[in-house]
């Protein structure tokens, strides 16, 4: 694993904003910029930014594995949906958009669709709670979701559209003109 040079300037400026022996706080960003940079967290890519912070590599393991935002496996190239089924997502139909990716991506939970384009997992509260249920593609929250909504989603980002993020029943978002 090696940063880019765009993102190894990047990685050490945030090293430097630590006092001396605390380089070990930059973990949570250049784990980040990693997954940006190669789509999910690969075991080299853990080990070589452990060894920037002169850290164990367990123990940078350990931040990869504690937080849901990091992907230990590869996922879809064009979108890995994060489907929150914590209760007010769950009483408000989260099963239902579980069932429309097992239908529509895989049947397994960080399996790969046929085309490599989706793959999809469940977690825990993503704090959207007013507008369930939602689930999570990248930084935007898809929320409001209803099983066609939520199917309609999977088909549009497929045919490389962005739709727009937040509620997907109008309360507020407008497709841009
Ligand atoms: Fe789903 Fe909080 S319960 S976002």
């Amino acid at each position: 694993f090696a940063f880019t040079p765009e993102n190894l300037a990047w990685a050490e400026a945030q090293i430097t904003k630590y006092p001396e022996g605390r380089q070990a706080s930059a973990i949570i960003p250049l784990l980040w910029r990693a997954q940006e940079q190669e789509g999910w967290l690969t075991r080299p890519a853990i080990e070589g930014i452990a060894q920037m912070l002169g850290m164990e590599y367990i123990r940078a393991l350990e931040v990869a594995t504690f937080y849901f935002m990091f992907q230990l496996q590869p996922v879809g190239s064009v979108a890995h949906f994060q489907i929150c089924g914590t209760l007010s997502c769950m009483i408000m139909g989260a099963e239902d958009l579980v069932a429309i990716a097992k239908e529509k991506i895989a049947p397994n939970p960080h399996q790969l669709s046929d085309d490599g384009k989706f793959s999809w997992e469940e977690v825990e509260c993503l704090g959207s709670c007013s507008n369930a249920p939602m689930a999570q593609v990248g930084k935007d929250y898809y929320e409001d979701l209803t099983t066609e909504s939520f199917g309609d989603l999977i088909d549009r980002l497929g045919k490389g559209e962005v739709p727009v993020p937040g509620p997907q029943n109008g309360r507020y978002a407008a497709e841009p003109e």
